[in-house]
């Protein structure tokens, strides 16, 4: 391959999660979806790896990606919607980007999990595979119903009457610097009160699913909130910033439900609101940032083929997403 032909382009989204927090790193099913923020990547072959971005901190995550793909060192261009550090994994929209422009004969879900060892790597924070799956895989239209033990996954769709919105807490750090991985040990330690948010959690994924697909959209904001005080007072990944944020959101017109997002001390806010309710919910919001999001698609989402050959479209039923704790 010449240099010249060599150059390539990749482009991946940000997502959200709308329930199944804290549970991809113990095996337990979850509902994130990929959203119509982009990172796109252009790159080239370079005698060693360098980054140009308006955002600083990507270039050990391309190397780290680099090494798990076993790829010749590039030249990347980064440009990117996706806001950093403010929990719609731009980290996973960068990852994902790299894979699907240097590697685009992977199937999604081997992109994705190059993509979260190479996450691991670079920070050094052992997450799960969730945001590198939805950034890869998510389907516009859809959220993801992932099982992260045995990674298979199906598409449910996403009502076109609810609006995704992600609330800014303005505390914006970075997983390294937070407890994610002494909640991790924690979880599998099978602590108590992590474990009861874990079981809870995926019970709340479930009928979630169980809502959407009943279209009991009604049902969708209290299982929200139950998640949120779950997070806050068993899994203890909330801040007082958060809290205050998400219980405004509860009281906003047109909001179905809220509640913290991601790896959580800060980051973001998930809402749902009513389709229609964007403008009284902003300014309920007085001046938190809000970011209206609709569904998208990652880069290894086909849209004649709904599911990777590598992970059989099944039903994924009560029976998944079963928690793996110590013996
Ligand atoms: C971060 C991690 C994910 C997941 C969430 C919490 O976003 O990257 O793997 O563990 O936190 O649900």
């Amino acid at each position: 391959m010449s240099l010249l032909s060599a150059e390539w382009t990749g482009r991946a989204p940000g997502r959200v999660n709308l329930i199944g927090e804290h549970v991809d790193y113990l095996g337990g099913i979850v509902l994130p979806a990929a959203v119509d923020r982009f990172t796109t990547v252009r790159g080239r072959p370079a005698p060693q790896w360098c980054l140009e971005s308006a955002v600083p901190g990507g270039l050990p995550y391309a190397k780290a990606l680099g090494d798990e793909l076993e790829a010749a060192p590039q030249c990347l261009e980064v440009s990117s919607e996706v806001p950093p550090g403010s929990g719609i994994s731009s980290s996973a929209a960068l990852l994902v980007a790299i894979a699907a422009g240097l590697r685009p004969d992977l199937s999604g879900e081997e992109a994705a999990l190059a993509c979260q060892r190479a996450e691991q790597r670079a920070t050094g924070v052992q997450v799960g595979v969730m945001d590198q799956f939805a950034a890869a895989l998510g389907r516009c239209g859809h959220a993801l119903l992932l099982d992260s033990a045995s990674l298979r996954y199906r598409l449910v769709p996403f009502p076109e009457e609810l609006v995704i919105a992600v609330l800014d807490s303005g505390v914006q750090r970075s997983l390294a610097d937070t407890p994610y991985n002494q909640r991790r040990a924690e979880a599998e330690a099978g602590m108590p009160k992590r474990r009861r948010h874990v079981e809870s959690e995926i019970d709340r994924v479930h009928q979630f699913v169980a809502a959407l697909e009943s279209a009991e959209v009604g049902r969708l904001g209290a299982l929200l909130k139950a998640s949120h005080l779950s997070l806050r007072d068993d899994f203890e990944v909330s801040t007082p910033e958060v809290d205050a944020i998400v219980e405004r959101a509860w009281d906003a017109p047109g909001c179905l439900g809220a509640r913290l997002m991601g790896g959580g001390f800060g980051g973001s806010i998930l809402a749902l609101v009513e389709a229609g309710s964007e403008s009284p919910f902003r300014e309920a919001m007085g001046g938190i940032p809000v970011m209206l999001c609709q569904t998208a698609d990652g880069p290894f989402s086909s849209t004649e083929e709904p599911l990777s050959p590598r992970a059989p479209q099944e039903l994924l039923g009560p029976e998944d997403g079963s928690p793996r704790w110590p013996r």
